[in-house]
């Protein structure tokens, strides 16, 4: 067994016309941007910002979004080169499968699915906030027990409007491709006009000495509101373990709260998944990626600077900061109109994501790494509707029970290891296949993806330890799946006595 063997970027784009596993070819370059921007603003923008900026960096989280967005910025052209070559459902996954080989390639999708599934539940979870806080105004008061504001039994909570959310889209996204894209475009419509308004609107209350200092002094880092009890000791970053630092503000609160708000760029990527079913994907996956990236820095860069210039960022630790701002300068309407966007921002954040966890799974169950029987694809409405069902009803179980939030840093841990990944296949690619078409070149290959690589290894370790440790575990579970199934299931090693369309490498 050589679980190096790589698949060969022409067999993966020939199985894509594969009848039984086929997608509809239906996207264009403006859904995809849309698609991007849908998925990137959400949590993030509308929660992390003001608890980032009270617990790590002060308002100097306005260059903590700089850090994450540049790091952004390198993975995001890594991305655009793969996506334009490699044009198959299944992101990183499928990269890294023609490039790094079949070992890869699975904890790239392991790693993928527990980024999707924890980050949809975690986004439900915030949008359930947000929904309540709604009916709250509207003098709709639901019983406690059901929105997870209170246990039942034993520690157990049950958030029955989160779960609403994540089986309402589970639909809509199993439906079809080109209804998500609809939907999609309509409710990021009204976020961005929230987040515009957001930025207009709060300049108007800016105190410039709410930016002074601009950053704090170091020191230890007050309790993030939407954490769970206490780990203490694990709760430190890796980084202030290895060199002594105090983790919160000073140089080191600007990269551990790049660490955190970089959770509110995760979505550029997921972009990459939906390239079967892009109409031209030589031409718009890079529009769609570099674009939607670019939107959202700007804008995130704005908030974040009006944020922390209406109020001192002392009082943004809370679960609602962009509200509490408008409240707390008195325009308590603006706050529930801000509420209204989150609630829109965060519903397409989770379409997106739901989205992008069936086609990672759809493309690893149609290389046999998990049962074929996953793939199918609905005969009218040319969706996985399998998996799509399968993964909301995780998503729908998880939100409902669990209170999720202290696990985003589980979701940015895992994507940026995808991202540190795509960079070093991009070197490799261009080595194993320097003839591929690609429309979208990287710039100076190879110091663009190694500074891609090595940007975002430096905001892994700025996480706490407890999350390397989750990841670690996650990661021998995905091992075990794959040595006991994957491996001896895997159709490129079937073919590759067959076919001369499959490389192998040695191991
Ligand atoms: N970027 C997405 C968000 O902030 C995941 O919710």
């Amino acid at each position: 067994m050589n679980i190096l063997r790589t698949k060969s970027v022409e067999q993966s784009i020939k199985d894509t016309e594969d009848g039984e596993h086929k997608l509809k070819r239906d996207l264009r370059a403006i859904d995809l941007l849309v698609f991007g921007i849908g998925m990137i603003i959400g949590t993030g923008i509308f929660v992390l910002t003001g608890i980032a900026a009270a617990t790590k960096a002060g308002p100097a989280i306005v260059l903590s979004f700089v850090v994450s967005g540049i790091t952004c910025a390198f993975a995001a052209l890594c991305y655009a080169e793969f996506a334009s070559a490699v044009p198959v459902a299944g992101s990183t996954y499928t990269f890294a499968y023609a490039s790094l080989g079949e070992v890869v390639a699975w904890v790239i999708g392991w790693d993928l699915l527990l980024e999707v599934i924890v980050g949809a539940s975690a986004v439900s979870v915030s949008w359930a906030k947000y929904f309540n806080t709604i009916l709250h105004y509207m003098g709709i008061q639901l019983p406690a027990s059901i929105t997870g504001s209170q246990t039942i039994i034993a520690g157990l909570h049950i958030n029955l409007l989160a779960t609403f959310i994540a089986l309402l889209l589970t639909v809509i996204v199993t439906i079809g491709i080109r209804e998500s894209a609809r939907f999609n475009l309509a409710v990021t419509s009204i976020k961005l006009a929230v987040v515009l308004f957001f930025i207009i609107f709060g300049i108007f209350f800016i105190k410039t000495a709410n930016w002074i200092p601009f950053i704090p002094p170091s020191g230890p880092a007050p309790h993030p509101v939407n954490a769970g009890a206490s780990a203490g000791f694990l709760d430190q970053p890796l980084i202030g373990l290895v060199l002594g630092q105090q983790s919160a503000f000073g140089f080191q609160g600007i990269i551990t709260g790049a660490a955190v708000v970089f959770f509110a760029y995760i979505g550029f990527e997921i972009v990459s998944t939906t390239a079967e079913e892009t109409r031209n994907p030589q031409r718009d996956m890079p529009i769609g990626i570099l674009g939607s990236l670019f939107v959202c820095t700007v804008l995130y860069i704005a908030v974040s600077f009006v944020l922390t210039g209406m109020v001192s960022y002392k009082q943004l630790n809370t679960e609602a900061p962009m509200a509490t701002a408008f409240t707390l300068v008195g325009q308590g309407w603006a706050a529930v109109f801000v509420s209204i966007g989150a609630v829109c921002g965060l519903t397409s954040v989770i379409m997106v994501q739901l989205l992008g966890a069936s086609r990672v799974l759809f493309a690893m169950s149609r290389d046999h790494l998990l049962s074929v029987w996953f793939a199918r694809t609905h005969p009218r409405f040319r969706t996985p509707y399998r998996i799509n069902i399968i993964i909301g009803c995780l998503v729908a179980i998880i939100a409902t029970i669990t209170p999720i939030q202290e696990l985003a840093d589980l979701v940015n841990y895992g994507t940026l290891l995808a991202f540190v990944l795509v960079s070093i296949a991009v070197i490799v690619l261009r080595k194993t296949n320097p003839n591929l078409p690609r429309s979208f070149r990287v710039p100076w290959v190879p110091l663009v993806p190694i500074l891609s690589a090595l940007c975002c290894l430096y905001l892994m370790i700025s996480l706490p330890i407890v999350t390397w440790i989750r990841f670690i575990v996650w990661l021998a579970i995905g091992f075990v799946v794959y040595f006991l199934y994957s491996m001896r299931h895997s159709r490129v090693s079937a073919q590759a006595d067959a076919s001369e369309t499959v490389t192998t490498k040695t191991s």
